[in-house]
């Protein structure tokens, strides 16, 4: 398993691009599957979860041609509507493909997902939606089987709870079903409003995008079509935090600044300053005093995201003062905490609440990652500690970062990815010290 080594103490300098969406585009892989005709999509980052999903619809029939960040989807016949335990234990994401399916063929049979170290991630609000549309379900052998021989119908469907993916799944599966459907309590992530664009593209009838009141209004088939991802607001965000916990002056490029509102509001209270270069690129200037301490609250869009939690509580262990960090929307996704605190970060966990007492000084340290965002947060902590951090199982954040250590050492930072017992690279890293 690789692990990275970093020399942290580099204010990170120049530019970084971002990448497509790793959760617009697998949301969109799944929508190929509701029509027989080719769909392009441009801009899929290159991570293990997109190529998980893309073996996924492989299996189900469809034909699948990944070049260059372009993907072609042609599920010409929906051979297995299945997703198999082996495919959905490594990504619970691959329940995106049960509304599509039962949709498309009036059949799906899906793994239950399982847990995953942020939480239980229960699929109960998506399973609800679909039976609202008139499938029948049937749970058994660690299966949710999902039928509507004669076709989903139109309802009125009012999640208990926001969830992003299962308001994806359910608004792909009315798309076909027969009658209007009106999706209540959705979530206005723009992942979903990107969905969204690229089902009406295909031919969907669907307003209220972004809002929490969508309409759908089913037809018989979709077509096929080009569409391209909208960029990663949570990459964007890591390495906007990236440069401000090293103090240095980077442009992140290729993004949407109007996705990253909440962030930029909490980053500049913090004493960041940020300037919107561009309807694409935003900029974190050289620090020119200390951090202030910030707190936040995980909500739903336009909240502050769960997803840029971790990176931001390693942030504020460098701000003066005390931080508290609210995490509303999972369980356990304090992970971090005790890795942080390896590397010298002072803080208390009490529920749903992390509190960090600031600055400390961070010192290198061997660390492990557990969950996708966790270990971008170990990453921006072993930037500015002293010494050399080593991350271990670094798998975890391959599947949502694009060659994230090429990216960071583009812009200044030590990081250097090992095989763990390749020596050979030690000698070019101390080399290049
Ligand atoms: C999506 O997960 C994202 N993943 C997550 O990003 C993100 O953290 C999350 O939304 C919240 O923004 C993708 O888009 C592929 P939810 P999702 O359903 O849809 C509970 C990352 O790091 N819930 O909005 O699975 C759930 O347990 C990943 O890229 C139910 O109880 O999240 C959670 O507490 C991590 N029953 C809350 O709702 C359900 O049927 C919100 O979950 C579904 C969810």
């Amino acid at each position: 398993m690789d692990i990275f080594e970093i020399h942290g103490g580099v204010p990170l300098s120049g530019s970084i691009a971002t990448s497509g969406s790793k959760n617009s585009a697998l949301p969109a892989l799944a929508a190929c599957l509701l029509t027989e005709e080719e769909v392009i999509l441009e801009g899929i980052p290159r991570v293990r979860d997109i190529q998980t999903m893309e073996k996924l619809l492989a299996h189900t029939g469809a034909d699948v041609i990944e070049r260059n960040g372009t993907v072609s989807v042609t599920a010409r016949r929906i051979e297995r509507p299945e997703a198999p335990y082996e495919v959905v234990k490594t990504m619970r994401a691959s329940s995106l493909v049960l509304g599509p399916l039962a949709g498309r063929t009036g059949r799906a049979r899906v793994s239950m997902p399982g847990g995953c170290a942020i939480g239980a991630r229960p699929i109960n609000l998506h399973v609800a939606g679909l039976e609202h549309l008139g499938a029948v379900t049937h749970q058994a052998h660690g299966y949710i089987e999902a039928r509507a021989e004669s076709g989903l119908r139109g309802a009125h469907v009012k999640f208990e709870r926001i969830t992003v993916t299962g308001t994806e799944d359910i608004m792909m599966a009315a798309t076909l079903a027969h009658g209007e459907t009106i999706l209540e309590n959705a979530a206005r992530e723009p992942e979903v409003v990107d969905l969204a664009e690229l089902l009406v593209k295909m031919g969907a009838r669907i307003e209220g995008a972004g809002t929490s009141t969508i309409r759908i209004q089913g037809v018989s088939r979709l077509h096929g079509t080009r569409h391209r991802i909208i960029p990663d607001r949570i990459e964007a965000g890591t390495f906007l935090i990236a440069g401000a916990i090293t103090g240095g002056d980077l442009s992140v490029t290729s993004c949407d600044p109007a996705h990253l509102e909440a962030l930029l509001a909490s980053m500049r209270a913090a004493g960041v300053e940020i300037s919107v270069e561009s309807p694409a690129a935003i900029r974190v200037h050289p620090r020119r005093g200390p951090l202030r301490s910030v707190d936040i609250t995980t909500e739903e869009h336009p909240g502050f995201p769960t997803d840029l939690q971790a990176q931001f509580l390693a942030l504020m262990t460098q701000a003066t003062g005390i931080s508290i960090i609210t995490e509303n929307i999972f369980e356990n996704r304090f992970m971090h905490v005790p890795e942080l605190s390896r590397l010298g970060a002072n803080i208390r966990i009490d529920g749903r609440r992390a509190m960090v007492a600031g600055p400390t000084p961070l010192s290198g340290a061997e660390v492990m990652c557990s969950d996708l965002r966790a270990s971008a947060s170990l990453v921006l902590a072993g930037l500015v500690a002293h010494g050399s951090t080593v991350l271990q199982r670094v798998y975890h954040i391959d599947r949502g970062y694009e060659s994230i250590e090429k990216k960071l050492a583009g812009a200044g930072a030590r990081i250097l990815r090992k095989g763990e017992h390749d020596g050979a690279q030690r000698r070019v890293f101390e080399a290049g010290q």
